[in-house]
């Protein structure tokens, strides 16, 4: 009797995937294998955030209840409130705190040292800043460690906005509702309900109940 042929072998996968290893999972011991565990770390969570394979969330990230991550998220030591949204290639270092109801768009950088309360909307690849002159060396030529600088804070208030693509220098706090302009670089303290544009960002106007209706700027 003819044997039953026998099936054509597949293709090696792609190098990436053959990290991944089955099922998209880091493999042990590969290269993938310190990137986001889904199971053990969703259990970890108090958020229960629907995870998958292609978030890097520390262990030490605290997401309350009702969190959405997109994909390509990375998030270490920080906190996010509850019901906040975080886009796709947000990176939120440690000792960074995001409130609840937030909205942060895809491509944001927020560093160490910055605070944002609730209901804030953060536009696409905002970059906040916390070291005013920053060095890559220590005097002695050795690449400096945290000991070598100190870390600069900037907090946005409840109910502010920051348009897409602004820079928030260090040592701001932007004020509650306040609105800020897209591509600025806010170099100082915005005034609650103040909007500002431009670079450095100047004071356009505030908000104006007769014109903006709640709260918002039309
Ligand atoms: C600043 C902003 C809120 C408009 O505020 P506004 O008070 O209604 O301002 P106006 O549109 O009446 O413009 C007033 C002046 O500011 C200028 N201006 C408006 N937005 C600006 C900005 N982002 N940067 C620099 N100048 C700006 C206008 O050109 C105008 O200048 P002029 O008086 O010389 O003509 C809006 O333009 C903005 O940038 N919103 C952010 C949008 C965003 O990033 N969304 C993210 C999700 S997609």
């Amino acid at each position: 009797m003819k044997r039953p042929a026998k099936p054509a072998k597949r293709p090696a996968p792609p190098r990436a995937a053959q990290r991944l290893g089955r099922a998209g999972r880091p493999a042990p011991g590969g290269a993938g294998a310190r990137a986001y565990q889904p199971k053990r770390d969703a259990r970890r969570s108090r958020a229960g955030a629907r995870a998958n394979q292609w978030l890097a969330i520390a262990p030490d990230v605290r997401l309350a209840p009702g969190v959405k991550l997109s994909k390509f998220i990375n998030l270490y030591g920080c906190s996010i409130g509850g019901n906040t949204k975080i886009g796709a290639f947000v990176e939120v270092q440690k000792n960074a705190a995001i409130g609840a109801n937030c909205k942060i768009s895809s491509h944001t950088f927020v560093c160490e040292g910055v605070t944002i309360e609730d209901g804030v909307f953060v536009g696409h690849g905002v970059v906040f800043i916390n070291d005013t002159y920053p060095r890559a060396v220590n005097p002695g030529g050795e690449l400096q460690t945290e000991a070598d600088w100190k870390v600069e804070k900037t907090i946005v208030k409840a109910g502010a906005s920051i348009g897409s693509g602004a820079t928030i220098l260090a040592n701001v706090t932007i004020g509650e509702q306040a609105i800020v302009g897209a591509g600025s670089v806010v170099t100082r303290d915005v005034p609650p309900r103040a909007i500002v544009a431009g670079n450095p960002a100047k004071l356009l106007r505030y908000l104006d109940p007769a014109r903006d209706a709640a709260g918002t700027a039309r």
